[in-house]
């Protein structure tokens, strides 16, 4: 008997079995096709319309397909941050009825970009920065819950924008190992060099192509991953010992990595036989400090960085309002209905796939500051408002995700932020290089 074509998926979505699984994915129409940004790699890769989403298909063999599949699963249940699995085709065949290779079907992660697409013309030094440290951040997280990745580079990472940083997501698991009980010392440090190592050769590739602003040496770069991570790391697990009279000091650990993005699930607290001395060591660390309180307070789900500047901004308004009495659950409420609310409302709908509410909502904060910083007075929101949408906003690319039909001439739209009243966002990274679609 021969095998029929199997779906494994977590939610079934009846819309899978309208993809065209007998034709080979390079062969597939622009019917089902959608054109985005896609990062290198070495199987065939391509985007596809969903049931009205957009998601990645990766042609591979079935047990290769299977096994991301159920690493990607093991990391959405160990909240790492990564692309979130959909299905695995197999079985697949052509109309002759010869065998076709089987399909990794992922979500594609939305307002998500591969780091080539993240800047115009060449890699600015601040930008490579500003990568390679949200890589860092990414691979702390994911060595914190047991994962070796095995292959970390630029190109199996998409990045977000986060309050001026990055939010770095894992999207290739295929060389991955978990081991929940942790990983040694020499097995991180195995990750952490190949990271060197392909983080120098992308950026060389950069260069080679003439995309690296002169003068920047691309080793350097790669090492910054290296001093990131360990001081990162150092903060999240070393042991700290000190005087049974400075217990503060377990507070103000606390406080350091809350200030980083973490949360201490347990942590270790020994004295010394004498009884004058503590140890401390944190044991459970979890990322996700600032978005955890934002979402409690407000129901927000966004990056970390975000979480903080908003957070900022809701810790500045109730300062201001001052009222006495106000519980924080009542002055968060009122904060997201009088102030965030009507920022992001405020976007004309054409407007909206450009970045994600949160974002603006931090580029609106910039740009109130550098248009009062300008004019030495502060700015009305609604002045700030019509500035940042007509003088920024409206320039920019979307990046949410460009449904079809698209085609491969799409032109380059013309960015200029110069000319705008205040030149906040001076990056030269709020372009797409379409030269990057499939
Ligand atoms: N879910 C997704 N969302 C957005 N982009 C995606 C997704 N899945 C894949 N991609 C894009 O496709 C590219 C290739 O995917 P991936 O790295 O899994 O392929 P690969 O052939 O296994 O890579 P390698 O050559 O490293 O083995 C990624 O760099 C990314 O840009
Ligand atoms: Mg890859």
């Amino acid at each position: 008997m021969t095998k029929a074509l199997t779906i494994t998926a977590s939610s079934v979505d009846p819309g899978l079995l309208g993809l065209p699984w007998s034709t080979p994915l390079a062969e597939w129409s622009n019917d089902h096709i959608v054109f985005l940004p896609k990062g290198i790699s070495r199987h065939l890769v391509r985007f596809a319309n969903l049931s009205g989403r957009v998601v990645a298909i990766k042609e591979t063999t079935t047990e290769m397909a299977r096994r991301e599949y159920d690493m990607l699963g093991n990391l959405a249940r160990l909240d790492a941050p990564c692309v979130e699995r959909v299905a695995v085709i197999a079985g697949r065949k052509d109309s002759s009825g010869a065998p076709l290779p089987a399909a990794l079907v992922t979500a594609h992660l939305k307002f998500s970009l591969p780091y080539r697409a993240l800047f115009t013309q060449v890699l600015r030094p601040d930008t490579a920065t500003r990568l390679v440290d949200a890589l860092a951040v990414l691979l702390v997280r994911l060595h914190n819950v047991g994962f070796f990745w095995g292959d970390v580079s630029l190109s199996n990472t998409l990045f977000r924008r986060d309050a001026g940083a990055f939010a770095a997501y894992l999207v290739d698991a295929e060389t991955g190992e978990l081991h929940e009980s942790g990983l040694t010392a020499g097995q991180r440090a195995h990750d952490l060099e190949i990271a060197r190592t392909n983080i120098a050769g992308e950026i060389m590739d950069l260069e080679a192509g003439g995309r690296l602003e002169g003068g920047i040496d691309a080793v350097a770069i790669a090492d910054g991953i290296m001093s990131s991570y360990h001081l990162l790391w150092a903060a999240l697990t070393d042991k700290e010992s000190f005087g049974v009279d400075e217990s503060w000091r377990i507070t103000e650990r606390v406080q350091k990595l809350n200030d980083l993005g973490f949360d201490i699930g347990e942590m270790s607290i020994q004295a010394t036989v004498d009884g004058t001395h503590v140890s401390i060591q944190p044991k459970v660390v979890d990322a996700g400090h600032h978005q955890r309180r934002l979402l409690r307070l407000t129901g927000l789900d966004v990056e970390e960085n975000q979480a903080r500047r908003l957070l900022n901004d809701l810790d500045e308004f109730r300062a201001r309002i001052s009222r006495l009495g106000a519980d924080e659950e009542m002055v968060a409420h009122e904060w997201l209905t009088r102030v965030f609310e009507p920022v992001v409302q405020a976007i004309p709908f054409d407007l909206r796939a450009k970045l994600e509410p949160a974002e603006v909502f931090h580029q609106v904060l910039e740009h109130r500051w550098y248009m009062s910083q300008a004019r030495g007075r502060s700015v009305p929101l609604a002045e700030v408002l019509t500035s940042y949408i007509d003088g920024v906003l409206r320039h920019r690319r979307d990046e949410a995700t460009v449904m079809g039909p698209v085609t491969e001439t799409m032109s380059l739209p013309v960015i200029t932020t110069s000319g705008t009243p205040v030149d906040f966002d001076a990056d030269d990274d709020d372009d797409v290089d379409w030269r990057d679609l499939v």
